[in-house]
């Protein structure tokens, strides 16, 4: 939600802001805008309401030229989509752009306006302007005006800040609020997100809550928001530029589901000893002692980061044969939880920036829980509140609908799950087995991209129905919650997923000749129950899209409209297959429709608001 992204150095600063706000589109907004220092002290803002083609055709017709900038992708909050309420939001001498929520920005507003501040805007953010405006009008410079200013604002927040009596710089700040900054040679960048200035540069410099950047074309200056100088390294970034891009796909959600080999392949590399078949702890990112004290384990997580939860449970369960349960970030940290120092608590985000999460951790650590992430983004905020972190080497993922990130979560808490084992010597769970199965899953997986084909013929018999049911048991479970959400957020088609033991008290109402029902029912131990949901599907002439493993399940099949296979593996794994037909299916109906893939309406990439 909501992007930022500044520049300064020798190009063009239109066109830098403009490319890193097309890399940030996947975060989801409504409204953009830019904001330029030119010649003479000018200070150029444009904005438009709607996509950020509609911003680039202002910007063709401005002509801006100046070499610093700030600009911004706004997702609304405070304020409806407009063109006054887009960002940036400038007093004509300062312009700032913001991502997050000033709480107390009511109270501000009033006491800016009683000094004779006008506001052009519904926003919290224009506050902000307001206040550097007014600290600098006292004769501040403007890193102290920003300084002071932020000392008056109470909420979450990334911000730029450009202003026309200091063309030599831009200052940032941040508090959880994702921000991170690029060093390059005689330019330097900032931006919400790695993608968005990784053709520039590789040398990222992560900002902690609380500390401010300052900007100039020789390089770059953090403090604190006392005004302390802080020294940071700067980290090389592994992830490459056409990892970014769309590569000939016509999605970025497509390629993202054909990387899922590559991903799996990335997550699981030296963790593990291929002579021995050990888990090798280190390298995961966990802590033997942390795994072997656990009493129980609580998996947090939201949107499909929390089906990864839910199988992260039965893994646990499954494998280290100790209490497990997964939650809603939301539901758990607006409980009363009863959680104390015998929990591990296990926080699942792709993002590594889902407020209710990273609140969730909060919640979580005040009881006294350590802390163990799952995240895919470097240095985000989640793993920077955890004890410790096991990275998803998915690469940037862009498309709105998680995938790729969503099957190296799984990858990830399987090798968890194995590794929980192993410190624990767990009778009866043979690790090297697990890691013998979880290596020749990448080969499987391409089989079953292999047949995109079929999946999109499927696509073009069913595109026109307008409700789904997914039903999987055990294992199953989390992946028909999954392929329901995949379904519903990109093609706008209802879908629900449900537990098949639940089918009789509810859903079986629905099932008519109209009613398409995906039936997870791989060879596991479950078999004969999910046959049983099958057959009461049929006898009320519902459509059956059955979802077996390669070999099984002949019997079934003449009942079945659809029957498709995954290749057998590890009963454990299974889910990382079976969700594969699911996603492109989903992806196929929602392309026919014409639907915006890549960032379906009102959804957004990063949850960063309640
Ligand atoms: C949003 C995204 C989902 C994602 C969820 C949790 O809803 O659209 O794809 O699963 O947030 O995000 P996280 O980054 O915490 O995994």
């Amino acid at each position: 939600m909501c992007g930022i992204v500044g520049y300064i150095g020798p190009r063009r600063a239109d066109r830098i802001l403009l490319a890193g706000l097309k890399r940030l589109e996947y975060r989801g907004y409504d409204s953009a805008g830019v904001a330029v220092l030119g010649e003479g002290d000018r200070l150029d803002v444009v904005r438009r309401k709607g996509k950020l083609s509609a911003l680039e055709d202002s910007l063709s017709d401005a002509g801006l030229t100046g070499r610093v900038g700030v600009g911004h992708t706004r997702w609304a909050t405070h304020g409806r989509p407009s063109d006054e309420n887009a960002h940036p939001h400038s007093t004509g001498r300062v312009a700032v752009v913001h991502n997050g929520i000033l709480e107390n920005y009511r109270e501000l507003k009033a006491r800016c306006q009683e000094r004779g501040c006008t506001f052009s805007s519904e926003t919290d953010t224009e506050v902000l302007a307001h206040l550097i405006d007014l600290e600098l009008q006292g004769g501040k410079e403007l890193v102290p005006a920003v300084l002071a200013a932020l000392a008056e604002v109470q909420g979450s927040y990334a911000i730029g800040v450009v202003s026309a009596g200091t063309p030599d710089r831009i200052v940032v700040a941040k508090n959880a609020s994702p921000l991170v900054l690029g060093l390059g040679q005689g330019e330097n960048f900032a931006a919400s997100d790695i993608p968005a200035i990784l053709p520039y540069t590789k040398q990222m410099v992560f900002l902690d809550e609380g500390e401010v950047g300052v900007l100039t074309t020789d390089g770059v200056e953090i403090m604190t928001l006392a005004g302390e100088k802080v020294e940071r390294s700067p980290k090389t970034i592994q992830w490459s530029v056409v990892q970014a891009e769309k590569a000939g796909y016509k999605h970025f959600m497509l390629k993202e589901i054909f990387e899922q080999p590559r991903a799996i392949e990335d997550t699981i590399r030296g963790r593990y000893d291929s002579g021995t078949g050990e888990i090798l702890c280190d390298a995961l990112g966990v802590d033997e002692a942390a795994l072997r004290e656990a009493r129980s384990v609580i998996l947090l997580a939201c949107g499909t980061s929390y089906h990864a939860a839910l199988y992260g449970q039965y893994m646990i369960e499954r494998l280290v044969k100790i209490p497990a349960r997964a939650e809603l970030a939301s539901e758990f940290r607006n409980r009363k939880p009863v959680v104390g120092p015998d929990d591990l608590v296990v926080a699942i985000s792709q993002s590594g920036e889902t407020l209710d999460t990273l609140e969730a951790v909060k919640v979580a650590r005040a009881a006294g829980c350590r802390i163990l992430s799952v995240a895919n983004v470097l240095d985000s905020a989640i793993p920077r509140a955890s004890d410790w972190v096991v990275y998803t080497h998915a690469g940037p993922e862009i498309g709105v609908a998680s995938t790729k990130c969503y099957t190296a979560q799984l990858a990830a808490l399987y090798l968890l799950g194995a590794a929980g084992a192993q410190v624990r010597g767990v009778t009866g769970v043979d690790v090297g087995a697990l890691v013998r199965e979880i290596v020749l899953l990448p080969g499987k997986m391409k089989s079953v991209l292999k047949r995109s084909a079929e999946f999109q013929d499927l696509a073009h018999r069913y595109a026109h129905h307008r409700d789904f049911l997914y039903l999987g048991r055990g294992l199953s479970f989390p992946t028909a919650l999954e392929g329901a959400l995949k379904l519903k957020e990109i093609s706008y088609i209802h879908a629900e997923g449900y537990a098949a033991g639940e089918m009789k008290h509810g859903p079986i109402a629905l099932i008519d000749r109209d009613m398409p029902v995906v039936v997870l029912m791989p060879e596991d131990e479950q078999w004969d129950k999910i046959k049983g949901n099958l057959e009461e599907v049929k006898a009320r002439e519902g459509l059956v899209i059955a979802l077996t493993s390669e070999g099984w399940g002949e019997d079934v099949r003449p009942i079945c409209d659809e029957f498709i296979t995954v290749p057998a593996t590890h009963p454990e794994l299974v889910p990382l297959l079976t969700v594969v037909p699911l996603q492109l299916i989903a992806y196929h109906i929602a392309d026919l429709k014409g639907t915006d893939v890549d960032q379906p309406r009102n959804l957004a990439k990063t949850v960063t608001v309640e």
